[in-house]
């Protein structure tokens, strides 16, 4: 019998799709459940699978790869889509491809298969990967060609087959979650102009609600990967959920947006990222202190490329691979402390050092000590403005386009004469 890699989590549509594909497809179902953190699986997840009719359950603790090997080259990218979401769904699904595709190697399956809908970007994500690691695979997507059913028929469509619906109760919203953050979509979010109702968020107080006194926090980078909180060593995925612990209650790492999936509709998003929020802004706040303008300038067109990139579903690309193997080469030298404060929803960075600092003191300072060429700059100036003199000279001054603003302005003049208006 044909065998297929399920991506199971546990809920009630992927539980309906085992049965699904077996008796639609008359194959042998064997599902993968991957943890990528941030509670995504719950408890009986395999016995789950099994009731529902699947041969074999995988169940992978994928969390400490999920954060090095994605979501820490993501925070050194400082990728974020739009210019806002932190990418945390995004970011699992390779590597629960991966994982499905190396699944499926192991069973000598031929097909892979996932639970998403026809209209999000997560489908093209698991769809791409696929092609990317082992173009050999088909890909079946029950939701997409004849499973879509509503709650209530899954239900139905469930328990006619003894399948246990969750037991958790049905949320109002459509909900992915790992360590790196929470994705929530549909329901009355639908409608942009609604206030998110508390029940949205789970990670994030309200900010009003925060604590009245804030926390100071100091966070240790090497190489642009955060290793310390507060001087204290401390490994990747511990690290990533005490931050969302603790930002979170600070109410920091919401987000509203509404965004421009993939297949063309744009669409409302709430996110939760506590630890997201906080890292980024430290990290952007230690690469400001070492690394030169050039480079921030160009990586910001780099992040924008990697966030996209990461969020169409093509990190698989030769040309993703390519570019997150220069922002490695470009950390080498954020190393460094970072502290900020965490207050009623905002992460504010007060302070940032660096051995590899580029910030020089003596060259800075208005105090004594100063050690800049002062004269020097005269002759600066007139080599960088000579070709606006050159255009000045050939084709007008500035004048020839701009107003004067004299004479519009409401204005006064004083003299000693006292003839002043
Ligand atoms: N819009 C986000 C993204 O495309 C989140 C998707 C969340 N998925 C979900 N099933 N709720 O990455």
């Amino acid at each position: 019998m044909k065998k297929v890699i399920l991506a199971y989590s546990g809920g009630l549509d992927t539980s309906v799709a085992v049965a699904w594909l077996r008796e639609q497809h008359g194959v042998e179902v064997i599902t993968l459940t991957v943890d990528v953190g941030g509670g995504s699986i719950g408890d009986g997840v395999a016995e789950r699978a099994l009731a529902a009719g699947a041969s074999r359950a995988y169940v992978v603790d994928g969390r400490e790869r999920f954060v090095r090997d994605f979501v820490f080259p993501a925070l050194q990218a400082n990728a974020r889509y739009q210019g806002v979401y932190p990418l945390a769904t995004a970011l699992a699904r390779p590597l629960i491809a991966q994982l499905l595709v190396e699944v499926a190697d192991r069973e000598r399956a031929e097909a892979v298969a996932h639970g998403c809908t026809g209209k999000g970007n997560d489908q093209v994500r698991f769809d791409v990967a696929v092609q990317a690691l082992a173009p050999r695979l088909e890909v079946i997507a029950p939701m997409r060609v004849g499973m879509g059913l509503s709650r209530e028929e899954s239900i139905a469509y469930a328990a006619a087959r003894g399948i246990a619906a969750p037991l958790e109760k049905a949320s109002m919203y459509s909900v992915d979650h790992n360590l790196w953050g929470r994705s929530i979509e549909t329901g009355i979010l639908e409608d942009p102009w609604q206030t998110p109702p508390p029940d949205v968020y789970a990670w994030t107080v309200e900010p009003a609600a925060a604590p009245a006194i804030p926390t100071q926090l100091t966070i240790g980078f090497e190489a642009g990967i955060p290793v310390s909180l507060d001087g204290e060593e401390i490994g990747p995925v511990e690290l990533v959920e005490r931050l969302n612990a603790l930002a979170g209650r600070h109410g920091i790492g919401r987000i509203d947006h509404v965004e421009d999936r993939l297949i063309g509709l744009k669409s409302r998003e709430i996110y939760e990222a506590p630890a997201a929020v906080v890292l980024q802004a430290a990290h952007e706040a230690l690469e400001s202190l070492t690394l030169s303008r050039e480079q921030l300038r160009f990586n910001r067109i780099v992040s924008d490329q990697v966030a996209q990139a990461t969020y169409d579903g093509l990190w698989f690309s030769a040309l993703q691979r390519d570019l997150l193997e220069y922002v490695r080469s470009s950390q080498r030298v954020v190393t460094g402390q970072v502290r900020l404060r965490l207050d009623h929803g905002s992460a504010i960075v007060t302070g940032r050092r660096s051995d590899e600092s580029l910030y020089d003191r003596a060259l800075a300072t208005y105090d004594a000590g100063d050690t800049f060429d002062h004269a020097a700059a005269v002759g600066f100036i007139r080599i960088f403005g000579l070709p606006l003199r050159t255009e000045a000279a050939r084709h007008g001054s500035a004048w020839t386009w701009t107003k004067p603003l004299l004479g519009e302005l409401p204005m006064s003049v004083a003299d000693r004469a006292g003839t002043g208006s």
